[in-house]
């Protein structure tokens, strides 16, 4: 395989541990809507837990609070996992902080020597900018299923990217050094997923130690930070994070809010 193949299932496959709960079923689509929405379909039909969908190129790739998620053909990991979580269903909000976590470590072992920082909720920046973002999307009930979707820009380079996004968009090539070559995509994508296989079991019996490293590899603890809750807009600065992974803020009154939703963006004048 070489660095501008094709995603292919079988080659990913073949770098994972016979033992793994995620991506013990692989596809590649070459083309869909959303990965998401895939996912979603095959979690209904009954799919069982640990099924990883691939896209080369999607349509209609989405990101939180209705945005759009850029998903150039072939240049990014763009992939859903269908999850079934044995625990409460109060608790899958943690799934956002544990696939940050695994995401995080995933990509430091596929490029070492970089650093990849988590911004809450669901953002992960190399190099101060966003390399990854991760929608998890959950159905309840018997026979729910939860779907977490993630965006991974990995060979963009600056012309790659559209306008709007320059400022704040980056890839892992772009992170490994200017005139790096791109990366093997299926390197890439079996990190990833062996370190989110490695954090499962944390989700259920450790839940702590991956919010504590949430905490460590937060861009915005100890920023000054706007918060747009979904009623009001305030400054405050990042403190750290609660059990559950919510974020902890003081606010300029020296009160502590805790923000579960919404969106914070680094506060500049
Ligand atoms: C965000 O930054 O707001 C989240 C972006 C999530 C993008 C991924 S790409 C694979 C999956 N399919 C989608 O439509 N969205 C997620």
């Amino acid at each position: 395989m070489s660095a501008t193949s094709s995603l292919n299932a079988e080659a990913i496959q073949a770098l994972l541990p016979a033992s793994r709960r995620i991506g013990r079923e692989i596809v590649v689509l070459e083309e869909t809507g959303s990965t998401n929405d895939v996912a979603a379909q095959l979690g209904r039909a009954g799919v069982a837990d640990g099924l990883v969908i691939f896209a080369e190129r999607q349509t209609a790739g989405r990101g939180r609070l209705g945005r759009k998620w850029e998903s150039a053909a072939q240049k990014g990991l763009w992939f859903s996992l269908l999850l079934r979580p044995a625990f409460a269903l109060a608790d899958w909000s943690r799934l956002t902080t544990w696939a940050a976590v695994g995401i995080a470590r995933g990509l430091e072992e596929a490029l070492p020597g970089c650093c990849a920082a988590v911004k809450w909720p669901n953002d992960i920046y190399l190099g101060g900018k966003k390399a990854v973002g991760i929608l998890c999307e959950s159905v309840a009930g018997p026979g729910g299923y939860a779907v977490v979707g993630i965006g991974v820009n990995v060979n963009q380079t600056r012309e790659d990217f559209p306008e709007e996004l320059l400022a704040k968009a980056t890839s892992l090539r772009e992170a490994a050094g200017e005139g790096s070559a791109p990366l093997d995509r299926h390197a890439v994508a079996a990190a990833l997923l062996r370190a989110l296989d490695a954090l499962y079991p944390a989700l259920e019996t450790d839940f702590a130690s991956v919010v504590a490293e949430a905490e460590a590899r937060s861009f915005l603890v100890g920023r000054r930070i706007t918060v747009h809750a979904p009623q009001e807009t305030y400054e405050a600065t990042a403190e750290g994070l609660e059990a559950d992974g919510s974020l902890r803020v003081r606010c300029e009154e020296g009160t502590t809010r805790i923000v579960s939703g919404g969106e914070v963006s680094v506060f500049t004048r």
